[in-house]
């Protein structure tokens, strides 16, 4: 292979592939790694049921098995499934959306590859546009996903801090002033990595200043409303005209089913589909004929909300209780406010080494995290902050959780007796 821009760019070593690597492996392999990697949702025992008996139904129906294998769909999705879901959305908020304001994308991983480099890079006046991540740290996946170099921009967030042992991330918008080659703004809501809600005063805030500026929100709603909730606090949805809302069936339990969904204003729609045609020619159908009888009978509401919300809200408690109970009060410690997703943030202040050193040194011992370095990207200075931090998911055994936690506490301690 000769060596192209292109593969120098997207074949390189970057977070997102070192956390799917580890995640694929000890997810295959299982043995005795401690799993607080990768963003795998929990095998939750009431929802795998509910898909074995999609599965049986459609293998019994011999039309939707063949809807769901053996025909393409168009670039756009699934047209059925479209209509049921801006159904659902309208008469959950109230939002005006016809099947026309959705498209599907093969995971909202390839949604996001598609949006930023739709919405960044040179523009065809020749002026560079930009998107900007008002709220960094910011999810990993996006980092790496954008053509033109120097196309992603964040804004470091301001640190509020709770007790002894907790803080809260907020957008400051003393900082935020959007230039000109600002094109687009980006927030996941709720936060991966952080677990951090932004307050719908920010949201509203934010969709203000794009909406004066003219230019797209996008909302990174992987975790959120109406499914699958994984909101532990009451917040708004939000969508306007000039907000662009991703969703995903993965944190539903269907990671692997790739399905992601795009919610937005037509022109968007066209361009996705578009893209779609010439990159894949459809996405897969499994995940839409699977969801859509959940989707029209309101029943993803209630799994959502009271069988997967109550879950990773029980999994994050046990989790906070692990760490507390391990690091003691002899070791210096903050997690930021469990508001929802599947993730806490831990935040090690003046850590003596770096977070990528600590996540090789855990992985020595059998526990796999991801190093918080990889979420801050974008930003004009070095900031201490980054490597100070780690991400843990808790969608895993509550019991490996206590095991990790224990010796990611003993790691610290032993770095700091040797610093
Ligand atoms: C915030 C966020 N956005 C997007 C994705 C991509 O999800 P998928 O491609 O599985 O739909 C993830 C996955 O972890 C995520 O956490």
């Amino acid at each position: 292979m000769r060596p192209t821009r292109f593969a120098e760019r997207f074949s390189k070593k970057t977070g997102i592939l070192e956390l799917m690597d580890d995640l694929g492996r000890a997810m295959e392999r299982g043995g005795d790694m401690r799993m607080l990697g990768g963003g795998n949702p929990a095998h939750i025992p009431e929802v795998n049921e509910i898909w074995r008996e999609r599965t049986a139904q459609i293998l019994a129906n011999g039309a939707e098995l063949e809807e769901t294998l053996a025909n393409y769909d168009t670039p756009q999705g699934k047209l059925a499934f479209l209509d049921s879901l801006a159904d659902l959305m309208n008469r959950e908020f109230g939002w005006n959306l016809s099947a026309r304001n959705i498209a599907i994308t093969n995971g909202s991983q390839t949604g996001f590859f598609l949006l930023l480099n739709l919405l960044s890079g040179t523009g065809t006046d020749g002026v560079m546009n930009r998107v900007l991540f008002p709220l960094c740290p910011e999810y990993i996946g996006y980092a790496d996903q954008a053509v033109e170099p120097g196309a992603l921009l964040s804004r470091r967030a301001t640190i509020e801090l709770i007790g002894d042992h907790f803080f809260k991330y907020h957008v400051d918008f003393t900082e935020l002033d959007p230039a000109d080659d600002v094109a687009a703004l980006c927030v996941s809501r709720p936060t991966n990595p952080t677990g951090n809600v932004l307050t719908d005063d920010e949201v509203r805030r934010l969709a203000g200043i794009a909406a004066a500026k003219d230019i797209p929100f996008v909302i990174d709603n992987a975790y959120g409303a109406p499914f699958p909730h994984i909101l532990f606090k009451d917040v708004e949805p939000y969508w306007d005209k000039n907000v662009i809302l991703t969703m995903s069936l993965s944190k539903l339990g269907l990671p692997a089913v790739r399905t992601g969904i795009i919610i937005a204003a037509e022109e968007v729609i066209k361009a996705v589909s578009a893209c779609n045609a010439v990159i894949s020619l459809a996405n897969g159908s499994v995940g839409q004929v699977l969801v859509r009888p959940l989707i029209e009978s309101g029943d993803i509401l209630r799994l959502s909300r009271e069988i997967i919300m109550p879950f990773y809200r029980r999994r994050s408690q046990q989790a906070v209780e692990s760490l507390v109970g391990a690091f003691g009060e002899d070791v210096d410690f903050r997690i930021h406010e469990r508001e929802g997703s599947i993730f806490l943030w831990l935040w090690l202040p003046e850590l003596p080494v770096s977070s990528a050193e600590l996540y090789e040194r855990l992985k020595q011992r059998g526990v796999l995290v991801v190093s918080g370095h990889y979420f801050f990207y974008g930003l004009d200075d070095p900031w201490r902050h980054a490597g100070e931090c780690l991400r843990l998911s808790y969608a895993q055994d509550p019991m490996k959780f206590q095991e990790a936690a224990q010796i990611i506490a003993d790691e610290v301690r032993r770095i700091r007796s040797e610093a």
